[in-house]
């Protein structure tokens, strides 16, 4: 349970993602407050019935929630996955300009009733979205951020440790930049222990090559494509990554962890939101200025926020 007493996460968006967050967060005690908070009545009252009927197999977290933005009020963090979710073979990008108008009516009315509650963005894009959230809320850049490429590093990872013969929990590698199609991996700082990734073998596991890496990247990329395609969309990954960052910041972890923010002056990028590696904690997210980059992953950190900015650009109109 969180160091902060009686904390409060709500959810914005009682869809299968939104629902998936609350759902994680309920099971992991992210928060001993947990809200559910939609537009629609029916839908979002049956979630949280539905998961209030758990809670007996729960820990001490408490589930509530409604239609009414007074749900809201006294959260210390908030989760918004509300919005239009990508169809089967959409970009997220495609869905920039809808979610971009939802996005927009929405914060000022969540900022009215918890002023003082740091926002984590996951509906997409969700770096475009963090930028024009960041810019009509005007908060400071800790304090409203998206859940960005912690799924991708969470997917990443898990592929990794299946071919290393490894615990995911020992795979020290990144995915960075957008959370889609232009996202891309740290290998030059990649390790499982303290191994260099492409030195790692076992007697059951040979070294990997350059290609499997790009390989293994490239199924990372288009994951929630395959997963949409499947089952009509992504929510169980996506819900437990949003509780853990849910938890590293009511923890006040200082925990590193590749979210987005609106970046100032890193490597020459300004006023994008990119996923780098960070610091989540109380305060928010703070991207880690010291992170090595090779000039190849440089060169790909410059194209990403290029394809974001041309889009927040052409949503600025
Ligand atoms: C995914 C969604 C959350 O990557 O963008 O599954």
């Amino acid at each position: 349970m969180s160091v902060i007493e009686n904390s409060k996460l709500t959810v914005v968006g009682a869809g299968s993602v939104g629902a998936s967050v609350a759902y994680a967060a309920l099971i992991r005690g992210s928060a001993r407050h947990i809200a559910l908070y939609d537009i629609a009545t029916a839908k979002v009252e049956a979630e949280v019935l539905d998961l209030a009927h758990g809670t007996q197999f729960t820990g001490a977290s408490d589930i509530t929630g409604g239609s009414d933005i007074s749900v809201v009020e006294g959260s210390h963090i908030v989760v918004v996955t509300a919005g239009a979710k990508q169809n089967p073979g959409q970009t997220r990008i495609e869905l920039a300009g809808v979610n971009a108008r939802i996005i927009a009516s929405m914060m000022p009315q969540l900022l009215e009733v918890a002023p003082h509650a740091t926002y984590v963005l996951v509906t997409n894009p969700c770096d475009v979205l963090t930028v024009l959230a960041a810019e009509a809320s005007g908060l400071p850049h800790n304090r409203i951020f998206s859940s960005g490429t912690v799924l991708d590093t969470s997917r990443l990872r898990w592929k990794l440790a299946q071919r290393a013969g490894v615990s995911t929990s020992s795979v020290h590698a990144y995915i960075v930049g957008e959370h889609g199609d232009t996202e891309f991996p740290l290998w030059s700082t990649a390790t499982i222990g303290t191994v260099p990734i492409l030195e790692w073998e076992t007697a059951e596991h040979p070294r990997m090559t350059v290609d499997e890496l790009d390989a293994i990247a490239i199924d990372v990329r288009d994951a929630a494509y395959k997963v949409i395609q499947g089952k009509g969309a992504t929510n169980y990954a996506i819900g437990l990554s949003s509780a853990r960052i849910v938890e590293a910041v009511l923890n006040d972890e200082h925990a590193v962890m590749p979210v987005s923010t609106v970046l100032t002056d890193y490597h020459g990028i300004d006023g994008i939101a990119l996923s780098v590696p960070s610091i989540v904690s109380a305060s928010g997210a703070v991207p880690i200025a010291q992170t090595p980059y090779s000039e190849r992953e440089l060169g790909l950190l410059e194209r990403s926020a290029t394809a974001l900015g041309d889009v927040v650009e052409s949503l600025r109109g």
